[in-house]
């Protein structure tokens, strides 16, 4: 059994798990002194409890452990993946309407990339998509600025050297060329920051659209940009099994 599956978890976890905020807003109301665990005020955030045995309320209320949810949001540029930007620009939280639950990006797409975004309550699901030990591929269509040679595609197959080290194999498919450009179909295991941009820019040219169109099998399908829908659960099931979660 995996750290995650055990029923003892911090304070904070317990009410951001339940969707009822981020962790930090968690860590406040807890400090506040709003958090009873077995009727004892726990102004702790690390304090454990244990879900099988412990009672937890938050105002007064009973804290109950939310059902998991997934979504697939088609993310169009110009969005945020973060929840809140300082500077007011709009976020992924903002085409995502009333939805009960607290959701975390599973991993990030840049402000100018468009694409598959998942969301979820289950930060243990979020952790297995992102985490590069797992290789859950990510499959992104881009069109760069310049025409790019079949030595230079072979390169991106095998693995360019980034600022932050080689990159792992890639699979990198031709899609078409126009007179200046060349579109391609990448699908990489890694998930760097800004990963399929550098990679480009280590041939000396500069992605100049960027679509995320798969993680592992899900596909982003015929959603219509902006627009989000549930994961269905044999969708969930084929990113979590031979995972061992
Ligand atoms: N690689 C990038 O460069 N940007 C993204 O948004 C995703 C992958």
């Amino acid at each position: 059994m995996t750290e995650d599956h055990r029923p003892i978890k911090t304070l904070d976890r317990v009410l951001s798990k339940a969707g009822l905020g981020s962790r930090t807003e968690a860590r406040s109301w807890i400090g506040a002194g709003r958090v009873r665990v077995n009727g004892r005020v726990i102004q702790t955030p690390d304090h454990w409890v244990d879900l099988e045995r412990d009672t937890v309320t938050f105002d007064n209320q009973p804290v109950k452990q939310g059902k998991k949810i997934y979504l697939l949001l088609y993310k169009p540029t110009g969005y945020l993946t973060t929840y809140k930007d300082p500077e007011g620009r709009p976020t992924v939280y903002n085409l995502l309407g009333d939805i009960d639950q607290y959701v975390v990006p599973v991993g990030r797409l840049d402000l100018e990339t468009s694409g598959l975004l998942l969301l979820t309550s289950d930060t243990q699901f979020a952790e297995l998509v992102t985490n590069p030990d797992y290789k859950v591929p990510k499959t992104y269509l881009l069109k760069s600025s310049k025409h790019l040679s079949d030595d230079q595609i072979k390169q991106l197959r095998s693995g360019v050297t980034l600022s932050d080290g080689p990159t792992k194999p890639a699979q990198v498919t031709r899609v078409r060329d126009s007179e200046k450009y060349t579109h391609l179909e990448m699908t990489i295991t890694e998930g760097r920051n800004r990963q399929v941009r550098r990679m480009i820019e280590a041939l000396d040219a500069k992605v100049l659209k960027l679509v995320r169109i798969a993680i592992g099998p899900i596909q982003i399908g015929d959603l219509k940009i902006g627009q989000h829908r549930p994961l269905t659960p044999a969708e969930v099931a084929t990113l979590t099994k031979k995972k061992g979660i």
